[in-house]
């Protein structure tokens, strides 16, 4: 699968469908999130029909409740669906144990610490731990309790890599090609950066949606990822 990601962060219909036609030659796979999914829900998903699509709907509940969602969303046929790993443990586990019972389950993905969040955003909810310390105590547990991977964002790719191997998959959001306009993200690389420190896959929003040409925008971080 490519490794650009494209996020639809819109609740305009016809806006997506125009982004996924013009987007698909160049991505792994699109992703829909709350803004879209809760303005269109399963019509909405349905229209973006032919690529693969991450559903990031950062289920964060009681194990039981998150369960059940991941259980409503399995006909959907998601490629990749998240969870905050903050959740905890059991949480991440039910996920996982609801999504094992299709067969070509989607990857649960556990959201570490989120990228608009830096060292004060994390003081600000009662996080004493650096950054890097959060997101890699969280990755391990949830990697531990049966997520496939994780979001994170392109700074704490190195150290997860060196911690956690090989195989887990690294989903990395809080990517700015060079000179783009940061936006509210605050961790961020460029997407050669992001995949040479080891990212499978690069999560891109609004540098190619907000940009004159979306095709051309993605194209570019594309090729420059090769
Ligand atoms: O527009 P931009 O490139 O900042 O979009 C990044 C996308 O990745 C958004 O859809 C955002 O919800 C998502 N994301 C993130 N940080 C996380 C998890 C997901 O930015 N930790």
């Amino acid at each position: 699968m490519k490794r650009l990601i494209t996020a639809l962060d819109t609740s305009d219909l016809r806006q997506a469908k125009a982004w996924a036609k013009a987007l698909a030659p160049h991505v792994g796979a699109l992703k829909l999130g709350l803004e879209f999914f809760l303005a269109h829900g399963r019509d909405g998903y349905a229209a973006m029909d032919g690529v693969p699509i991450f559903l990031d709907l950062k289920l964060h509940d009681i194990p039981n409740t998150v369960a059940g969602a991941v259980r409503s969303i399995l006909p959907l046929q998601p490629a990749m669906l998240t969870v905050h790993a903050s959740g905890g443990p059991d949480m991440v586990a039910a996920a996982k144990d609801a999504a094992s019972r299709v067969p070509n389950p989607p990857l649960i993905l556990a959201v570490t610490v989120l990228t608009s969040l830096n060292q004060a955003g994390l003081q600000a909810i009662g996080l004493k731990r650096s950054v890097e310390e959060q997101v890699t105590l969280l990755a391990e547990m949830a990697i531990s309790r049966g997520a496939d991977g994780l979001v994170c964002s392109p700074l704490e790719v190195p150290v997860l890599r060196k911690t956690l191997g090989r195989s887990v998959k690294l989903v990395v959001p809080g990517i700015r090609p060079p000179g783009a306009d940061r936006g509210d993200q605050a961790r961020t690389m460029t997407p050669w950066e992001a995949v040479q420190a080891g990212a499978d896959w690069i999560v891109v929003g609004r540098p190619i949606t907000a940009s004159a040409d979306p095709a051309a925008a993605a194209s570019a971080i594309a090729m420059e990822i090769g």
